[in-house]
């Protein structure tokens, strides 16, 4: 039932030259931690890893200080069973808040956005997995209609398997209710595409990397196979 509908968004970390956008992965983190993180979890980000020069590359002491919004389990040697304390640099993001709402540390890479056609993969080939274009789609792809079943509202959207999910817009379409630091856009497309690409770089910490790595690595075999070229025709010049 329901076909799913998913935007092939143009995000700034595709192909082989892709990295993310330091300005982009902020404005995520503005809008996971003002809208998300009041349901959803983030248990295998750590605060310190928001200050990675090739994530969101924030100063440690706005970190320092945003981390000690959220509350961890205390297991200091005072601390009886349930206590909590303000998060530190040292500490993860914690669990969901909702039970039903995954968490989303891994979410933009356990999910596809595209299949097919016939079970072939060739869209994926193409388009990527489309983890983030889902994420995306599911924020822009609610249709307002909503029903209630067995006491839970479920909400049509278009790019959620089933074409009915269990959360509530999170984004409305008059887009975020803040402004960002460097006065972006906060319509609700660019909020969605913002968002999604912080979730990427949640997911995939070492993309930056691992594209330079991969680049480095053509260049020294394009150089090697010259090289061993050259050393070959050198060696059995006189063998003809
Ligand atoms: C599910 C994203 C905010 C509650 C989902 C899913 C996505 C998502 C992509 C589908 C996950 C899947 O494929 O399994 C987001 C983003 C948010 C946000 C990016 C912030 C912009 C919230 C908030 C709440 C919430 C504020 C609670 C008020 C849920 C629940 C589900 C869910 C309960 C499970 C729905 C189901 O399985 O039917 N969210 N969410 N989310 N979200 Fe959110």
């Amino acid at each position: 039932e329901g076909h799913q509908e998913i935007h092939d968004y143009a995000f700034p970390f595709e192909g082989p030259f892709g990295r993310y956008d330091t300005a982009q992965l902020q404005r995520g983190l503005a809008i996971y931690t003002q809208v998300c993180a009041a349901c959803h979890g983030m248990e295998l980000v750590y605060f310190r890893n928001l200050t990675e020069s090739t994530g969101p590359a924030m100063p440690a002491d706005m970190i320092t200080e945003l981390a000690s919004n959220f509350y961890v389990p205390d297991d200091g040697l005072e601390a009886q069973p349930g206590d909590e304390r303000p998060a530190t640099l040292a500490d993860n993001f914690p669990g969901s808040a909702l039970a039903g709402a995954p968490d989303m540390s891994l979410l933009a890479k356990s999910r596809a956005g595209f299949h097919g056609p016939y079970g072939t993969g060739i869209n994926q080939l193409l388009n990527g997995i489309g983890g983030p274009e889902y994420i995306a789609s599911v924020l822009t792809g609610f249709t307002g209609e909503e029903k209630v079943e067995a006491g839970i509202t479920y909400y049509e959207n278009h790019a959620f398997s089933g074409g009915w999910i269990a959360m509530a817009p999170p984004i409305t379409e008059d887009g975020l209710f803040f402004e960002h630091a460097d006065h972006a856009p906060t319509d609700l497309e660019s909020a969605a595409q913002d968002v999604s690409a912080f979730l990427m770089w949640a997911a995939e910490p070492k993309l930056n990397q691992r594209k330079a790595f991969g680049l480095t690595a053509v260049l020294f075999l394009s150089l090697l196979t010259v090289l061993l070229y050259l050393t070959n025709k050198k060696l059995w010049y006189n063998v003809k």
